[in-house]
């Protein structure tokens, strides 16, 4: 990084399996070397979450959103096709779209009112015939395209490098779990208008830790825990199980706590819903099969999409998108996924159910963001060289049955650790990593759910 001296200490993470410890330098949450390495290897070399197909449901149909601290126009072409423009004026850099969201076919600079189509060509220039062989000019100054675009089962992916590998290659077993998601309505799933945005004063890998972590549910989410308990729900820890699956994605199974709204009925839901869920299970038992249709309504699922998707598939649908601001600052934007077609009673529920527990208000997020902005702060009681062994947090639990080659639980650390050592690859260290002992052939052995 240019001739400043290095501040980033080696190692950043240190798995030691004759100790059965795993260690996580905690630089990673602070340091200012590290975000840009974040920003310049990770965000930059890795297909990214824009943003789901039914955002912009519409020809004409425009948001805009910042990945990786670059701005950008996600939109729909008069035509229908989906795109992602750099939103930056190709003349002189202004930012072209001002507005959050809206429609339109045109989008004009307020800089020299320099005019674009919605599928990036240059419209029109006031007085063209001021640049010679305007025509040649003007083709070369049409919208700058990212460079990567595909989608997935409506989730609209991005990349800033040519060359990452194609999407479906790079999502692995995390693509089927997309799958079993438009999967739970036989009408498919739309997004909800309307973006849940939050800002958190903590590291970006805190939030993803967290969402990996199903040790600190009891205690964090006591208060819903009891609530739980009250309404007639046993809450248990029991047949909870924690994934990798490959590429720093991540996956927790839940089945002890929270029903599933229109798939897995509980008390707190009331009768009526009872009846529509059994109606909607059995159509799904017919649609999917037996064994698919248990593992899309009866599970939870928390899935990771390295490095910025977070899906809350639990008792409702969040999706939420991580944007690192700074190394102790993060950007949350999350939205609703909802069947596109659901009686208004239960879509009623939903509503309520969700921002109950996951939305930004409800008996969860607050705990959760209490947890990693605590943990942010209290990090800084370590920093420094003074005694820099302590400088590091523990994510050890498990791996004694890593070892042993059985299932890690979703109250263990596992889900974490494949991340991490995804991200010390992709931020380029090579001194990154320190392994003692030999590591044992991952508990990744993929999951039968068709
Ligand atoms: S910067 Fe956009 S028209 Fe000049
Ligand atoms: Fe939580």
């Amino acid at each position: 990084m240019g001739s400043n001296p290095r501040t980033v200490p080696a190692p950043m993470i240190v798995e030691d399996w004759d100790q059965l410890t795993f260690r996580v330098n905690r630089e990673a949450y602070r340091n200012a070397e590290i975000f840009a390495r974040e920003r310049g290897w990770v965000w930059m070399h890795t297909w990214l979450y824009l943003g789901h197909e039914t955002e912009i449901p519409n020809p004409n149909d425009f948001k805009v959103r910042t990945l990786g601290g670059r701005p950008l126009i996600f939109c729909r072409d008069s035509a229908g096709e989906v795109h992602a423009f750099l939103n930056s004026c190709p003349h002189r850099g202004t930012v072209l779209c001002r507005e959050n969201e809206g429609s339109t076919r045109l989008f004009q600079c307020f800089y020299h009112a320099w005019t674009f189509r919605n599928n990036g060509e240059l419209a029109a220039i006031p007085d063209a015939g001021a640049y010679e062989s305007s025509e040649e000019f003007g083709a070369s100054m049409g919208l700058r395209s990212v460079p990567r675009l595909e989608i997935h089962e409506g989730f609209v992916f991005v990349a800033f490098d040519p060359d990452v590998p194609p999407l479906l290659e790079y999502l692995g077993d995390a693509a089927d779990y997309m799958t079993m998601i438009e999967q739970q309505h036989v009408g498919g799933m739309t997004t909800l208008p309307g973006t849940q945005l939050y800002s958190v004063r903590g590291n970006w890998k805190l939030a993803v830790e967290n969402a990996m972590d199903g040790y600190h549910f009891a205690p964090t989410h006591n208060t819903f825990v009891g609530y739980l308990r009250e309404s007639g729900y046993a809450v248990t820890d029991d047949n909870q199980y924690a994934y990798n699956l490959g590429n720093g994605h991540g996956l927790l199974v839940l089945t002890g706590h929270g029903g599933r709204i229109s798939m897995l009925w509980e008390p707190r839901f009331g009768e009526d819903e009872r009846v529509r869920t059994e109606a909607h299970r059995a159509e799904m038992t017919q649609r999917l099969g037996e064994k698919r249709a248990h593992h899309v309504a009866d599970e939870s699922h928390i899935l990771f999409v390295f490095p910025n998707l977070l899906l809350f598939d639990i008792e409702g649908l969040s999706i939420r998108q991580l944007e690192p601001v700074a190394p102790d600052q993060t950007d949350v934007r999350a939205w609703q996924l909802v069947p596109r077609e659901e009686d208004p009673d239960t879509r009623a529920l939903r509503m309520k159910t969700v921002v109950s527990f996951v939305g930004p208000g409800g008996l969860a997020t607050p705990d959760d963001i209490e947890a990693y902005e605590a943990v942010q702060r209290g990090i800084q009681a370590t920093a420094g060289t003074v005694q820099p062994e302590l400088d590091y947090s523990d994510m050890s639990r498990g791996m004694a049955d890593e070892v042993k080659g059985v299932q890690g639980r979703s109250i263990d650390e596992g889900a974490m650790r494949g991340f991490w050592r995804q991200w010390v690859e992709a931020i380029g260290l090579d001194d990154g990593l320190e392994i003692h002992g030999e590591r044992p052939a991952s508990f990744l052995a993929g999951r039968d759910v068709r």
